[in-house]
C-alpha cells in the first residue's frame, strides 16, 4: 500500500517559493535597470504613509507575488513598492502579516526572506508599539536597542537552509543575537533625530503573540523583565533577517502606553491615529536615514 503524501512533501521548500516571488518580482522591474535594491523597509500599523515617499515606484500587491502571504488586518495594505528614495534603491512592504492572524512563522517571515534575497543588506523594521516604560509618551519614536520574544515561537526552526545567506558567515544553525539591532545604525539613528529635533529614546522591544492585548499585570512583569515597549511583531522579521546577515534597525511609534500605565482601555483605533498625527516626524527622520543605512553597509 502506498502512503498518502504529506502536506510537507508536496510543498517545495521555503527557498524555492521565495525563489518563485522573486521571479515575478524582477519581471516586474525587468525594464528598470536602476531598481537594485539595497535597502528593505517593513511598515507598521499606522505607518503605511511613508510608502508615498518612494520615487519611480513600481507597486506590487501581495496578492499578486506568488507564494507571499496576505494581510487581514485593517492598516496593512499589502504591497511592496520598490522604487527609490533620495537615490537610493529600496524596497518597501507596506504592510506585514501577524502570527495572531493564524499565519505560521515560514508565512510571517517569507517577505523578510525575499527582500534579504533581492540584494537589501540593511532593514529598517518598524512597528507600532505599546509604551511600558513610563517615560515614553504616546505618539514618541523609540529606536529599538534589543529584544525579547515572549511569542514561544522562533522563525529559524526547520532545517537550516544556508542558501540564505547574503553573507559570508550568516545562514548558520545558530547564531549570534547579542548586537540584533545594529550599534552602528543606531548610531546613525540617534544622530539624525538630535539634529532634527526628534526625542529618540532607545528601548527594549518584547514581543507577544497577540492579538488580546496585555493585562496591566503582564505589562508590569514585562517591565520588570526589562522591556520599555510591546508589540506583536518584528522579533521574527528580525531574527530571520540576522541569520541571513542583513543588518538592522528598528524604530517603533509609541501608539498608546501599555495596558494599566493609564487608567483607560487600549483601542486598535488610537494605534493608527497615532501613527497617522506622527507621520510627518516619522516620514521626516525615515527618509533622512535611507542614504545613511544604504552607505554604511554598502
Ligand atoms: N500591546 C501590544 N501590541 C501593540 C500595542 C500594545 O499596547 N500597541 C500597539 N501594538
Amino acid at each position: 500500500m502506498t502512503d498518502t503524501p504529506k502536506n510537507s512533501d508536496l510543498m517545495p521548500d521555503i527557498h524555492t517559493r521565495v525563489t518563485q516571488a522573486l521571479t515575478h518580482i524582477f519581471l516586474q522591474i525587468s525594464s528598470r535597470t536602476d531598481l537594485k535594491p539595497t535597502l528593505g523597509i517593513i511598515l507598521g500599523s499606522g505607518l503605511g504613509g511613508f510608502a508615498s515617499q518612494v520615487e519611480n515606484a513600481v507597486v506590487i500587491p501581495y496578492s499578486e507575488i506568488p507564494n507571499f502571504p496576505r494581510s487581514t488586518v485593517e492598516g496593512h495594505e499589502g504591497k511592496l513598492v520598490i522604487g527609490t528614495i533620495s537615490g537610493v534603491p529600496v524596497a518597501v512592504m507596506q504592510g506585514r502579516v501577524h502570527a495572531y492572524e493564524g499565519y505560521s512563522m515560514s508565512e510571517v517571515t517569507f517577505p523578510m526572506r525575499v527582500l534579504g534575497m533581492l540584494g537589501c543588506k540593511a532593514l529598517i523594521v518598524t512597528n507600532a508599539a505599546g509604551g511600558i516604560n513610563k517615560s515614553y509618551a504616546q505618539g514618541g519614536l523609540v529606536c529599538i536597542s534589543d529584544h525579547i520574544n515572549l511569542t514561544g515561537q522562533n522563525a529559524a526552526i526547520g532545517s537550516n537552509d544556508a542558501r540564505f545567506a547574503i553573507r559570508p558567515g550568516a545562514g548558520l544553525r545558530f547564531f549570534d543575537m547579542t548586537t540584533a539591532y545594529s550599534p552602528r545604525l543606531r548610531k546613525l539613528a540617534a544622530e539624525e533625530a538630535a539634529k532634527q529635533n526628534i526625542p529618540l529614546p532607545e528601548g527594549v522591544y518584547l514581543a507577544v503573540l497577540g492579538p488580546s492585548y496585555e493585562t496591566a499585570a503582564e505589562i508590569r512583569a514585562f517591565r520588570t523583565l526589562g522591556a520599555d515597549l510591546v508589540g506583536m511583531s518584528t522579533v521574527h522579521e528580525v531574527i530571520i533577517a540576522r541569520h541571513m546577515g542583513v543588518e538592522v534597525l528598528g524604530l517603533s511609534l509609541v501608539t498608546n502606553m501599555a495596558a494599566g500605565v493609564l487608567d483607560q482601555p487600549i483601542h486598535h483605533a488610537e494605534v493608527m491615529e497615532t501613527g497617522l498625527r506622527v507621520e510627518a516626524q516619522f516620514t521626516s527622520l525615515v527618509k533622512a536615514l535611507v542614504p545613511q543605512v544604504s552607505a554604511a553597509v554598502a
